[in-house]
């Protein structure tokens, strides 16, 4: 069990919340999430069985990019409330075995910073000036892309006040910090040095591969930035302990590995590449994409770790996958113009499956059991929906629904105040579609994904063990072995809405009888033969096999099944002593 784990790489073992504080739960009334609220709801998060939160940005700053536009990187907005409430969260989060991810924002802060004003005000080629990138002409770093192509044109902005053009990757109102500038790195150093001293456990590197720019290249993953994150790295070994960095690097598997260094730049990145491409397999019912994919991932060294996810804050991003994948995601997942955004896609999970149950368990099955740490993104353990009538990003970004009362159960406030609308449609409205509701359905989707993130955290091996592609003969089904040091695990899944059947090569397992790890049901023992499978429409199955070296826990049968509400009884446990 979870418990029994290693404090250290314990972001292999996890299972991580995204959430914004100002989207979780209001405590104080005023219309926005705050961190008495979410301090609130701590056993909730606890109930659901993940074992860290990443808290989206929540740092002073005018929020015209819901706070990756910092002001100041050493407080607390006053919307979500003070230092000390911050650090009342922090230590109710430790005491209920909860980790905690910040953002570190490298790359670019608001132009409301005091650091950009002083630069701006300052005689060009002074140190004050020297924090941010400058130029006389636009023209520099040509090959560098837009990222936000739908919202800016170039990444040089005319600053009249400085009479001089600044560089921003972002929006203009994020101007880029100079890396050059070794003034820079012992500003974020404090920051870093502040938030962890403060007991926080992780940080996200925001927008990690662009923060050197060099003439004459795409100014994206230069060997100045990788020598920066060695630095960082050990800047924060030599203080702290436990400690990870995770990078949000959008880029190919190769690229983005190169944030791992030789184990000395970050302990985990994001895998871009891989989100796209399940979505895909499931629309094409073959298993090709995932596969394609996973084989150009290099393998990783026992301390790195990547981190997997289907949906985040931002749009489902179409930067990594070809130019006809991206056709194709279009077509399939945003026939409506609205629904996209830069090179994506904004809308949550549910909505893109068409609210599809079977094939929403299916993709969090995937999610929760190839390589790497799942994340997943508040809400979509319920199958919130979206509002793609918002503006920019904010349509995945709406009040977590809680109840069926006033404002989803989100706030007192009236429902002007509130920072943006509850979602009240017809098919995801909090008023049928909420946490409390589904709290006291056996069936609900909720409580399905505390069973499977229960299963996922009772197996060392989804987060510590190797891969290994089976061929399953049958284009419509994915089987992958996960080899861990106590328990091979066995996963097939149907990518089908039809029903499919498969026939599997696993004579070195013969004698072993397979354990369906989720409802813990006995299968027929292996033989030397061909072993046959059959599935419903988009069904999956976790097999331990056991191995016969070390029973695992949950075989005990005194271990309760967890994810059951008070009042009802398991169906079949009827797990073998
Ligand atoms: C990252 C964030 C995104 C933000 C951008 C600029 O990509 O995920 O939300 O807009 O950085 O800070």
């Amino acid at each position: 069990m979870s418990t029994d784990k290693p404090a250290e790489r314990w972001y292999k073992d996890a299972v991580i919340y995204e959430l914004h504080v100002r989207a979780f739960h209001d405590g104080k009334g005023d219309g926005v999430g705050d961190f008495v609220g979410l301090t609130r709801k701590l056993d909730y998060l606890q109930d659901l069985g993940v074992s860290a939160l990443w808290l989206l940005p929540f740092y002073p700053s005018p929020l015209r990019d819901d706070g990756y536009d910092i002001s100041d990187y050493f407080d607390v907005h006053p919307s979500y409330g003070t230092l000390s409430e911050f650090k009342r969260f922090l230590r109710e989060a430790h005491r209920r075995g909860l980790k905690v991810i910040t953002e570190l924002v490298l790359n670019h802060t608001s132009d409301q910073h005091a650091l950009f004003q002083r630069a701006r005000r300052a005689p060009p080629g002074s140190r004050e000036r020297d924090f941010y990138v400058w130029s006389d002409s636009p023209s520099k770093y040509a090959e560098a892309r837009v990222i936000f192509k739908d919202f800016e044109s170039s990444n040089w902005t005319w600053d009249p006040v400085a009479k001089a053009y600044y560089w921003h990757r972002f929006y203009s109102h994020q101007p880029d910090l100079n890396f050059d500038n070794p003034a820079v790195l012992r500003h974020l150093l404090k920051a870093v040095d502040f938030w962890l001293g403060l007991g926080v456990d992780g940080l996200r590197l925001d927008a990690i591969p662009y923060l050197f720019e060099r003439e004459g290249s795409s100014c994206e993953n230069l060997p100045e930035t990788h020598a920066f994150l060695k630095e960082l790295r050990r800047h924060v070994d030599a203080r702290f302990k436990d400690r990870m960095l995770l990078a949000e690097a959008n880029q190919w598997p190769e690229d983005a590995a190169a944030y791992f260094g030789s184990g000395d730049e970050c302990h985990m990145a994001f895998h871009f590449p891989i989100m796209p491409r399940l979505f895909s397999a499931l629309h094409m019912e073959d298993c090709f994409p995932i596969v394609d994919i996973l084989k150009q991932t290099p393998a990783l060294p026992d301390a790195l770790q990547w981190a997997l996810f289907l949906r985040n804050h931002d749009e489902l991003t179409l930067e990594m996958v070809t130019d006809e994948e991206r056709d194709y995601m279009y077509r399939v997942y945003a026939m409506d113009p609205r629904a996209r955004i830069n090179l994506g896609i904004r809308r949550r999970l549910a909505p893109l499956l068409g609210n599809h149950r079977r094939k929403i368990e299916l993709i969090n099955g995937l999610l929760f059991s190839l390589p790497g740490t799942p994340v997943l993104y508040y809400g979509d353990e319920i199958g919130m929906g979206d509002n793609i009538y918002l503006g920019d990003r904010n349509g995945v970004r709406t009040p977590m629904q809680w109840s069926a009362d006033r404002n989803g159960g989100f706030s007192q406030a009236d429902a002007a105040r509130l920072y943006a609308p509850v979602n009240a449609d017809s098919v995801y409205g909090y008023q049928g579609l909420n946490v409390e509701a589904q709290e006291q359905q056996p069936c609900s989707l909720l409580n399905w994904m505390r069973q499977l993130v229960a299963a996922r955290r009772r197996h060392d091996t989804f987060g510590r063990g190797s891969t290994e592609f089976l061929d399953a003969d049958n284009r419509r089904v994915l089987a992958y072995f996960r080899h861990g040091a106590d328990d091979d695990i066995l996963v097939v899944a149907n990518l089908s809405q039809k029903a499919q059947a498969v026939e599997l090569a696993l004579g070195r397992y013969a004698g072993i009888q397979p354990v369906e790890i989720v409802g813990g049901t006995l299968f027929p023992r292996i033989g030397v033969g061909p072993y046959a499978l059959s599935f419903g429409p988009y069904g999956f199955y976790w097999f331990s096999l056991g191995c016969g070296r070390r029973p695992p826990a949950w075989r005990n049968p005194e271990v309760q099944v967890p994810f059951l509400p008070k009042g009802t009884s398991p169906e079949s446990p009827g797990l073998p002593a």
